[in-house]
């Protein structure tokens, strides 16, 4: 099954997704975690992508698409995968598709967690992220175990230098002008599926693995 998770930054995409990857035993592929995860390492690819993040905008087409698709031809994803953050541009969605219809295969479904820009300011400032695994945490809603400290893997959490207020603004700008779209794009395609993120996480996840089956 591939699935690709949509909405807006702090809509709960990658919370989900690692729940749903987890239940049916196929990837999480975040494009945002693979950022971040080359800027931590120091990469040339992570020094790219952070000058673009640190400002709240897209990673350019050209880099992402080349990353992503050489993530999902790993042996991991013979049996699909869900993505996280991509596509986030029609031009990326597009790509995906050829990429997939080559292969005889596609996408089977859209899940857009809905979230008003509302919540979302409020629910970044409450992030806390652990760059290592890529878990998040939030302070009141999902707290971990130990103040600080990532549960799966040890690390210690930080609030990520893309969630300051402004930022966060920025991101939900280029998130109306550049990735609401692909709702659109995928109902045409009859695979949107969409979720009240606004719930507690476990009735999210309830509603999704519903709309899935
Ligand atoms: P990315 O890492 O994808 O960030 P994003 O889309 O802005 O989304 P977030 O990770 O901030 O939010 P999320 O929806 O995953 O929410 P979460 O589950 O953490 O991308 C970062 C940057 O990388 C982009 O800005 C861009 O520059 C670049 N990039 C990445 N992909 C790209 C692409 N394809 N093309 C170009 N550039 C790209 O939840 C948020 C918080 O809420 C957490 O604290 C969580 O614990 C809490 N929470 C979750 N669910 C609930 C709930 N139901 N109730 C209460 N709290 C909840
Ligand atoms: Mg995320
Ligand atoms: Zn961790």
């Amino acid at each position: 099954m591939k699935v690709i998770m949509l909405g807006a930054p702090g809509a709960g995409k990658g919370t989900q997704a690692k729940m749903i990857a987890e239940k049916f035993g196929i990837p999480h592929i975040s494009t945002g975690d693979i950022f971040r995860a080359n800027i931590q390492k120091g990469t040339e690819l992570g020094a790219e992508a952070k000058k673009y993040m640190d400002q709240g905008l897209l990673v350019p087409d050209e880099l992402t698409v080349k990353i992503l698709l050489d993530r999902v031809a790993q042996d991991d994803c013979g049996k699909g995968y869900v993505l996280d953050g991509f596509p986030r541009t029609i031009p990326q969605a597009k790509v995906l598709d050829e990429a997939l219809e080559k292969l005889g295969e596609k996408i089977d479904y859209a899940v857009d967690v809905d979230v008003a820009d509302e919540h979302i300011v409020k629910r970044m400032s409450g992030r806390r992220a652990c760059l290592k695994c890529g878990a998040t945490y939030h302070v009141e809603h999902i707290p971990p175990r130990q103040e600080g400290v990532c549960d799966s893997c040890g690390s210690d959490l930080v609030l990520r230098d893309d969630d300051k207020p402004e930022t966060v603004m920025n991101r939900l700008k280029v998130y109306h002008d550049q990735t609401q779209p692909l709702i659109e794009y995928y109902g045409q395609k009859g695979i949107l599926r969409k979720v009240d993120g606004t719930m507690e996480m476990q009735d999210v996840f309830h509603a999704i693995v519903d709309l899935l089956g």
